[in-house]
């Protein structure tokens, strides 16, 4: 099947390119340059060809181009491109899209084959990727809400309905705790605690299924990067049964709960409390006491393994995997078996360094740019 693959990509006021159009072929690409030369910047516009705040995680504001000494922005970035995918080559756009009075807010607007569509929705039953950044280098050692978002993503990657689902569940858990303090109503706090158990168990369910496939997939192809066992942890214990039973037992629990709830100021049940527990196989440990290398070699273990689950499904396709600086972290043998790993997948890869020798052990198998002023020019 063919693997999602950028063919295209042109920014408009995105960042530090006031204007950017290139092409490249299929294969995995490779980004040099300095450091602030603006490589991030072109996978940050690519990860905004999906729902969310994109691989930075900052306001959509903040990437509009702004010159030194300006604090707002002046005109609205847009991010298009052209993509390849298991269904055919699609167009597909994305941008701010300004208040009636020209303000510019996180609105955002997308267009797939010229026609618009809810951002929200539309780009993730589109366009399929994941990403890793030396932000998430300390995924492990941190809090929660960062593990349930990476869990996420690599469920949407393969569940487009996924973000549809969680939204519904948040909205919902914000909607019960509002009413609970407001005092509201029984039958509507009912009908509100009803949406919750489908759409949490819908949730649960789904990240369930993730958790599943990547077990599957875990055995690295080379052994250059670590096993690691995943379990999904968290108070959310009788939503995990599918269907209609679990629904009936998460509404019970919801509602025997209120008073607590309600004294917490917080929901305390529920798939929202879901943490990603990794252990490394090879050490017997969790993530968090594994050393950083180990820990990133867990990460890129995790996200090769839902490529590879994806490459491998019916009707899936290898997703874009959007690498910030993961060769600088590797030593020669990994970087070599990441290289191996990738085209065995048979993904477009994007990955950034600030040295071209870094990524030598490519070959033919990828393009490279040299990132300058601005430009993109072959290597
Ligand atoms: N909103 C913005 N408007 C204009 N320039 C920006 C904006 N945000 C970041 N930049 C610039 O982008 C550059 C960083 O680009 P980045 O892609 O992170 O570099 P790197 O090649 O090191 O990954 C910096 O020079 C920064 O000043
Ligand atoms: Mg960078």
């Amino acid at each position: 099947m063919q693997a999602y693959a950028v063919r295209r990509l042109a920014l408009t006021a995105f960042r530090s390119y006031p204007a950017l159009t290139f092409a490249v072929d299929a294969r995995p690409v490779f980004l040099v340059g300095e450091n602030g030369a603006g490589k991030t910047n072109i996978l940050e516009a690519i990860s905004l060809l999906s729902p969310g705040r994109g691989l930075r995680g900052t306001a959509l504001v903040e990437s509009a181009r702004r010159l030194p000494g300006e604090t707002e922005p002046l005109t609205p970035w847009a991010v298009a491109a052209t993509i390849e995918g298991p269904d055919g080559a699609f167009d597909i756009g994305t941008g701010l899209s300004p208040q009636p009075d020209g303000r510019l807010t996180e609105r955002r607007a997308a267009h797939i084959n010229g026609v618009a569509a809810p951002a929200s929705t539309a780009l993730s039953e589109t366009c399929r990727l994941v990403w890793l950044t030396p932000a998430m280098d300390r995924l492990f050692l941190e809090s929660p809400g960062g593990r349930r978002r990476f869990l996420d993503r690599l469920t949407l990657a393969f569940e487009p309905g996924h973000g549809r689902v969680a939204a519904t569940y948040e909205r919902a858990t914000r909607e019960r705790m509002k009413l609970l303090k407001d005092g509201g109503d029984r039958d509507w706090i009912d009908a509100i605690e009803a949406q919750m158990a489908a759409s949490g168990v819908a949730l649960a369910n789904a990240r369930a299924r993730t958790a599943e496939r990547l077990k599957a997939d875990l055995a690295p192809l080379t052994g250059a990067f670590p096993q690691g066992l995943i379990a999904i942890t968290g108070n959310f214990e009788e939503t995990r049964t599918p269907g209609d039973e679990g629904e009936a037992r998460f509404r019970e629990t919801l509602g025997r709960r209120r008073r607590a709830d309600l004294e917490a100021g917080r929901s305390l049940y529920g798939p929202h409390t879901a943490d990603l527990a990794v252990t490394h196989v090879g050490r017997g440990r969790p993530a968090a006491e594994c050393s950083t290398g180990e820990q990133k070699a867990l990460l890129i273990g995790l996200v090769l393994a839902a490529a590879r689950a994806q490459a491998r499904s019916d009707a899936g396709a290898a997703p874009l995997l959007l690498l910030d600086e993961i060769a600088a972290h590797l030593d020669a043998p990994r970087r070599a078996a990441l290289f191996d790993e990738i085209a065995a997948i048979g993904a477009q890869a994007w990955m950034t360094g600030t040295d071209a020798a870094l990524f030598a052990g490519m070959g033919e198998r990828g393009q490279g740019f040299y990132v300058t002023n601005g430009a993109l020019n072959p290597i």
